[in-house]
């Protein structure tokens, strides 16, 4: 009995007077952020003084590996864009608290947090793409041009856009309505020059975009991040046909009165100067 006292108090002793290599807090709240394949792990709280975060990542079944900028560092976020680069495999990262960087410490194993899974494919989401109007020569279509939004990927030294990565598995959702109504109605193609047929003619249309991935097993991540709104103008036929005849006719009735003006009022002086110099002309003739 006794014996296990003085076991526990000196126990005790050793946890008390060893409290740095013993008890690095662990990270906590582990998440992954990924926009584009620009992949960020974060995890909670800053650390103090006495430690720091290592990562480490590895696909499914392969080595665990380290990123150069994520050792023994006091950011509780790493980037991690350039290590994730196989679009196919499933990552896991654990971040571990070590001591800071240059101390040394007799511990042989830290503790650490492990992320939850996150595939790049399946995971990262879609930001919003952008695209321009153009309106067909009967005014029925409009056709948006997409551009495919950029990703934090390279190959060969090219960076890639999200239509090189999923190719025909992506598709875009247009959402479309007249401009001051609120009823709204969808289109998807799997193309980035989509036609939006039978639309009333003379009218404005306003149109959003966002990238659509229907393969995706997870519905919330199936749609991406909604572009910016573009109207089409409400009269597409010409310079004209934002005018009412009435204001034509008034602009040309206007120009012609000008140019009658101007006329009028050269006539008029010439024959004025004609007679003064006729006027100044007949005395001398006479003399
Ligand atoms: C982890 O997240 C929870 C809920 O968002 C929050 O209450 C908690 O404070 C976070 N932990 C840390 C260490 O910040
Ligand atoms: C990418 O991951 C897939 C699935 O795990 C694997 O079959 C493939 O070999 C990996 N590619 C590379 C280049 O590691
Ligand atoms: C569409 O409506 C917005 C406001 O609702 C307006 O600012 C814009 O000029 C309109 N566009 C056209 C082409 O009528």
């Amino acid at each position: 009995m006794e014996l296990r006292l003085a076991a526990i108090l000196c126990l005790a002793f050793v946890l008390c007077t060893h409290p740095v290599s013993g008890s690095y807090p662990t990270a906590q709240n582990v998440t992954w952020q990924s926009s584009n394949f620009k992949t960020i792990l974060m995890w909670e709280p800053k650390p103090s003084a006495d430690y720091s975060y290592t990562v480490e990542y590895s696909a499914v079944g392969r080595d665990t590996q380290r990123n150069l900028h994520c050792i023994r560092s006091s950011a509780t976020a790493c980037d991690l864009s350039d290590s994730l680069t196989n679009v196919s495999t499933c990552y896991t990262a654990d971040v571990l608290s070590e001591p800071p960087l240059g101390a040394s410490s007799d511990m042989v194993e830290f503790p650490y947090t492990s992320s939850p899974r996150f595939c790049p494919y399946e995971d990262t989401d879609i930001g919003k793409p952008d695209f321009k109007l153009g309106v067909s020569g009967d005014k029925r279509t409009t056709t948006l041009y997409v551009i495919d939004p950029e990703t934090a990927l390279h190959k060969d030294g090219q960076r890639l856009n999200i239509r090189d990565v999923f190719s025909d598995k992506l598709q875009y959702k247009v959402t479309y309505r007249k401009n001051r109504s609120t009823g709204k109605k969808v289109w998807t193609s799997k193309t980035n020059v989509i036609e939006i047929p039978n639309l009333d003619r003379g009218v404005s249309y306003c149109f959003s975009v966002q990238a659509y991935i229907p393969s995706r097993s997870h519905p919330d991540k199936q749609l991406g991040e909604m572009s910016q709104i573009r109207c089409s103008s409400d009269d597409n036929q010409s310079f004209f046909g934002d005018y009412s005849v009435a204001v034509i006719a008034a602009a040309i009735f206007l120009i012609l009165l000008l140019i009658g003006i101007v006329i009028a009022v050269i006539v008029v002086c010439c024959k004025r100067r004609n007679k003064a110099l006729k006027k100044e002309k007949v005395p001398l003739q006479d003399a």
